[in-house]
């Protein structure tokens, strides 16, 4: 067992939880701010502080072991400012990206924003967007997971993850759709789920718990 500072109460718990495992170990009721539990969604982000430090980190509560004398809390949804468009609708996206983030041009360089989770060196990227190197920052940005961190500390009040977002959606649209991509879509706009999601919302609380514990069961052993 070991002893940490979790949303502002020291607690024991034993060692080599994530953080989200660990509220739940002490009763935390936890819903809000937890979607994939793999790192993958972006939305369970952590401020924390390791013993003896002076910095505090930033991280994903799904990913982020607790260690003794860390002190923890988990971070609320940031709002920033998301950009409304018609992508199919422009003659040209990138050179239309200052009309819509006009922002992005603020930057000072601060280095702020380095607090990706994913260790995306957003200042970086935000730089290569700002000098219109779009491909390069479309590259820079693809393991983003939209969970806004970078947004939380800009005082310019950038949204580092929706201008990469807007850039990559850019760059990808006069490109193929991948094969298997183009094929899920079409069997989602086919009734091919239907039955499958009618099941699904008509389960109980105790036997949605059920299906999705076998599921992950499946999952795993596959
Ligand atoms: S719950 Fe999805 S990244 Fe942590």
């Amino acid at each position: 067992m070991i002893t940490i500072e979790l949303e502002g109460r020291q607690i024991r718990v034993p060692e080599g939880l994530t953080v989200i495992e660990a509220l739940w170990d002490t009763g935390h009721d936890v819903k809000r701010g937890i979607g994939c539990l793999s790192g993958l969604c972006g939305a369970c982000t952590v401020a924390y502080l390791e013993a003896g430090a002076q910095r505090v980190k930033f991280g994903l509560g799904c990913q982020t072991v607790v260690a003794e004398g860390m002190n923890v809390i988990m971070l609320p949804y940031f709002p920033s400012r998301m950009a409304r468009y018609d992508l199919a609708a422009m003659d040209n996206p990138l050179g239309e990206l200052p009309e819509h983030y006009p922002e992005l041009y603020a930057c000072n360089d601060c280095k702020s924003c380095n607090v990706c989770p994913e260790w995306i060196h957003v200042a970086n990227f935000v730089k290569s967007a700002r000098d219109g190197e779009y491909a390069i920052t479309a590259d820079k940005v693809k393991d983003c997971h939209m969970c806004g961190l970078c947004a939380s500390r800009c005082p310019k009040s950038i949204a580092p993850q929706y201008v990469g977002l807007y850039i990559q959606r850019a760059c990808a649209r006069g490109e193929a759709m991948p094969a298997n991509l183009a094929k899920r879509l079409q069997e989602m706009a086919a009734p091919a789920y239907d039955t499958d999601f009618a099941g699904v919302m008509a389960m109980s609380d105790d036997e949605l718990k059920d299906y999705c514990r076998k599921l992950a069961c499946a999952i795993k052993e596959s």
